[in-house]
C-alpha cells in the first residue's frame, strides 16, 4: 500500500505541476519558509516577482504584497494562502482621501509605502519600501512638497534622516510595531546588558531612539550575522527568528512582546498556514484580480521605485 503523502510533500508536487514559485515573507510560520523558493523582506520578494518565469506566485506574505506580484506579473496568477490577510496600514489608507489629495495638490510628490492598497498606488508618484525608503525621497527634487503614506512611524524616521522640511506625513500605524514599548525594552536591556538593539523603522521614534542599528527585516538578519556582538535585542516581528538562527546559529535573540496581544506577532502574517497554502496551490483560489487600467497604473511607481539601485 502507498503512504499517504505528507503535506510537505503534496505542496511539493502541486507546485511543480503548476509550475509555481513560493515567495514567503520573513513573517511566517518557520515550517512556511522551509518550503519557499524564496525568503526575503517586501523590496527582495517585489523584486524576484519581477524576474519569475514560471505560472503561478503563491504569495505566502499579505494581499498588498501578492498585489504588487500580480501588477508585476499581470497575466500570471497569483494567490495567497488566506484572502484575510491584510495589514492595518492598507486598512488605515483608503483610496478616496488620497485621489482627493491628488486633485487639490497637483504638484505634490507622493511617497507611498509598498504596505497600501493597489488603488492607493496607483495614485502615488513612487513607491518604497522600508529598505530604500530614505533613498527614495532623496530621489525626489528638494524644492518638492512631498506626501509620504501611511505609516507615521517609518515617516518621521525618512523625515529625520533626510532633514527634509517640506514632507507631510499621513498618520497610519502598524498595530504590531506601533505598539512595542519602550519600557519593555528598557527592562530587556537590564536583564542582557550586552545585547545590541536593531529596530524596524516602523517602531516609535521611543524606541528607534535606542537602535543601534535601523531598517528592514532583511537588513536586520544581515547585520545581525555581520556584527561582532553575540547578542541581540530584536525589535520587529518574530517570525525573522527563521532566518537569525540560519545565518547566526551561535547567537542569542530576545523579542520584546507589544502590549496588545502580549506578542510580537502580526496577526495577518500568522493567518497562512501549509495546509491554507496547499489549499490555494490546488485551487488557485484565493486568487489576486485586478483591473487591468488599474494594475497599468499602478505599476508605473513600482516600476520607478525598482529602477533606483
Ligand atoms: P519589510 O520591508 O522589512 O519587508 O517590512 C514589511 C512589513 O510589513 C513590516 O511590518
Ligand atoms: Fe502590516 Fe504591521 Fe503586519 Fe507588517 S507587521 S504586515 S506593517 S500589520
Amino acid at each position: 500500500m502507498l503512504a499517504t503523502p505528507t503535506i510537505t510533500e503534496e505542496i511539493q508536487e502541486l507546485k511543480r505541476d503548476r509550475r509555481a514559485i513560493i515567495l514567503a515573507h520573513h513573517y511566517q510560520e518557520t515550517e512556511i519558509q522551509e518550503l519557499a523558493d524564496v525568503i526575503g523582506d517586501s523590496l527582495e520578494l517585489a523584486r524576484k516577482a519581477q524576474s519569475f518565469e514560471g505560472d503561478v506566485i503563491a504569495f505566502c506574505g499579505v494581499w498588498f504584497m501578492a498585489e504588487t506580484a500580480k501588477i508585476l506579473n499581470p497575466h500570471r496568477t497569483v494567490v495567497v494562502p488566506d484572502r484575510a490577510a491584510s495589514c492595518s496600514l492598507v486598512e488605515g489608507c483608503p483610496p478616496e482621501p488620497i485621489r482627493e489629495y491628488r486633485r487639490r495638490n497637483p504638484d505634490h510628490v507622493i511617497v507611498s509605502y509598498i504596505n497600501t492598497a493597489a488603488e492607493v498606488k496607483a495614485e502615488s508618484d513612487i513607491i518604497c519600501t522600508s529598505r530604500n525608503a530614505v533613498q527614495v525621497v532623496n530621489s525626489i527634487p528638494a524644492d518638492k512638497t512631498i506626501l509620504f503614506l501611511p505609516d507615521r512611524n517609518l515617516g518621521n524616521y525618512v523625515k529625520q534622516q533626510t532633514g527634509r522640511q517640506n514632507m507631510k506625513i499621513w498618520q497610519g500605524a502598524c498595530i504590531v510595531h506601533a505598539t512595542f514599548p519602550a519600557r519593555r525594552l528598557l527592562d530587556m536591556q537590564a536583564a542582557h546588558p550586552d545585547a545590541v538593539v536593531i529596530a524596524h523603522p516602523e517602531c516609535p521614534e521611543s524606541v528607534l531612539r535606542y537602535a543601534k542599528f535601523i531598517g528592514s527585516t532583511s537588513a536586520l538578519i544581515d547585520y545581525a550575522a555581520k556584527s561582532p556582538a553575540r547578542e541581540f535585542i530584536i525589535m520587529t516581528e518574530s517570525g525573522v527568528q527563521h532566518s537569525l538562527r540560519r545565518d547566526s546559529p551561535d547567537k542569542q535573540f530576545y523579542f520584546v512582546a507589544n502590549e496588545n496581544c502580549n506578542c510580537s506577532e502580526c496577526p495577518y502574517m500568522r493567518l497562512n498556514t501549509l495546509e491554507k497554502l496547499r489549499d490555494c496551490l490546488s485551487n488557485l483560489e484565493p486568487r489576486v484580480e485586478l483591473p487591468a487600467e488599474l494594475m497599468e497604473r499602478a505599476r508605473l511607481p513600482i516600476e520607478r521605485m525598482l529602477a533606483l539601485r
